[in-house]
């Protein structure tokens, strides 16, 4: 075993289980876990606290390399209405260039980390030894996350949270600067017809036998 920080690279789209895989894998190797939606997410938030007024991508860039990754509050940072936002930020170069400095920095402390986004595996860690790419149908994902957001007393319809994940697909995967988009050398999972425990299992084999080819 090497002593560098192991680093584990997941992405994948919105509701696509990643979140939940990353939590749950950091937890289980006892590593630390980075949301880094919740990075795009916290520039929105601090646009919109101030305002929302001047230039967007002068000053989103200013916000971005303000932003404390070590204190990010997610369950504020995941309401709704930043969803959309934080998916514009995230198409501005130089907020992304603050941004995955500051991830790559959370990533190198001891004893290493699980990133998830959609950058993480080509972008913010393409040495990662473990990279994975978690992928659900848009029927699948847009089900689970009207689901939570009902269960959270939100009142939204299906269709709408459908027509909403394609947008941000669409912005995620067509943008110029770092789209989403599998590593050649990213494991792909499909959650399509996997609950969290078998996609759990699932990742968990697959990262013990990358783990022991290191
Ligand atoms: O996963 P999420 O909904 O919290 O992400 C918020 C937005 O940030 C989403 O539009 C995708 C974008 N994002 C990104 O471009 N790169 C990342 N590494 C993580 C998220």
């Amino acid at each position: 075993m090497s002593e560098a920080p192991l680093l584990i690279a997941i992405d994948g789209p919105a509701a696509s289980g990643k979140g939940t895989l990353a939590r749950r894998l950091a937890e289980h190797l006892g590593l630390r876990h980075l949301d880094t939606g919740l990075t795009y997410r916290a520039v929105a938030a601090a646009w919109k606290d101030g305002g929302g007024d001047g230039d967007l991508k002068d000053m989103a860039a200013e916000l971005a390399r303000n932003i404390d990754l070590e204190h990010l509050d997610a369950a504020a940072l995941s309401h709704h209405s930043l969803a959309e936002p934080a998916s514009q930020i995230a198409a501005i170069p130089e907020v992304r260039r603050a941004l995955v400095e500051k991830q790559r920095e959370f990533a190198a402390h001891p004893p290493g980390a699980v990133l998830d986004g959609r950058d993480i595996g080509t972008v913010v860690l393409p040495d990662a030894p473990v990279k994975l790419f978690v992928t659900a149908s848009p029927e699948t994902r847009a089900r689970r996350r009207t689901l939570e957001m009902r269960e959270r007393g939100g009142d939204i319809s299906e269709e709408t949270v459908l027509a909403d994940l394609k947008r941000r697909d669409a912005r995620d995967t067509e943008r110029a600067d770092s789209p989403l988009r599998p590593a050649e050398d990213a494991y792909l999972l499909d959650t399509s017809d996997k609950d969290i425990e078998a996609a759990f299992r699932a990742a968990v084999d697959y990262v013990s036998r990358a783990i022991a080819s290191r």
